[in-house]
């Protein structure tokens, strides 16, 4: 589906992904970025741009070894973003944003356990906590991919987090249910420890859970 997509309809997809992601809290102002693959490379945000002013062709395209072709400089990300696609071949699109509970969890530096069936659908009982590099570096972009092992989505500490998915839908649809769960372990840990599922019970989940709401895995 996203081979027959022409350019300018994905330039438009990356767009309407970010205003999505800033109106529904999922990000502010003009931190987070989104890529999408397009044939040998990629296209992604460029660096800084207020989201609501940008047109299809502030969208900027990168070929696969960094060199970037349009108006504007590429996403601060770009490494990440070109990482994650480099070494999957089944991710077509990768968000990056600052929400607020994930950031938090980000800054305490912590995974987010198993609490919630729902982690299933990012491909195991946990989303790892990436230690902390400074933005843009390469080094942030190493630390990201060993996270992102077996994973749809990381935190970044104390920074935000990634969403990696077969297409912009899903990667915002990972990214809010992701928000969701450091919401709720957030909520837990004013309680207390949380109880946690088990690796088998996350495993049943996995193997039921193929096809529902946007998960393809
Ligand atoms: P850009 O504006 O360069 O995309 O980056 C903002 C950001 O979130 C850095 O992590």
């Amino acid at each position: 589906m996203l081979d027959n997509q022409n350019e300018d309809d994905k330039r438009q997809e990356i767009i309407d992904c970010c205003r999505k992601m800033n109106a529904s809290g999922l990000n502010q102002g003009t931190s987070g970025n989104v890529s999408l693959r397009h044939g040998e490379g990629l296209l992604i945000t460029p660096t800084s741009r207020p989201y609501d002013s940008l047109t299809p062709e502030d969208i900027v395209y990168l070929d696969m070894d960094g060199t970037s072709h349009g108006r504007w400089q590429p996403s601060s990300e770009w490494r990440f973003h070109r990482d994650v696609l480099a070494a999957r071949p089944d991710t077509h699109a990768v968000l990056h944003a600052h929400p607020t509970f994930c950031t938090t969890l980000a800054i305490m530096e912590r995974d987010i356990p198993p609490i919630h069936y729902m982690i299933a659908v990012f491909g195991g009982p946990n989303i790892r906590c990436a230690p902390y590099a400074i933005y843009g570096s390469e080094e942030l972009s190493n630390l990201a991919l060993e996270a992102l092992e077996g994973r749809k989505a990381c935190l970044l500490a104390h920074h935000g987090m990634i969403a990696a998915g077969s297409d912009l839908a899903q990667a915002f649809w990972l990214g809010e249910e992701l928000e969701t769960l450091a919401r709720q372990y957030h909520g837990c840990l004013q309680l207390g420890e949380p109880l946690l599922l088990s690796a088998q019970q996350i495993q049943d989940v996995i193997d039921k859970i193929s096809g529902y709401g946007l998960n393809d895995a």
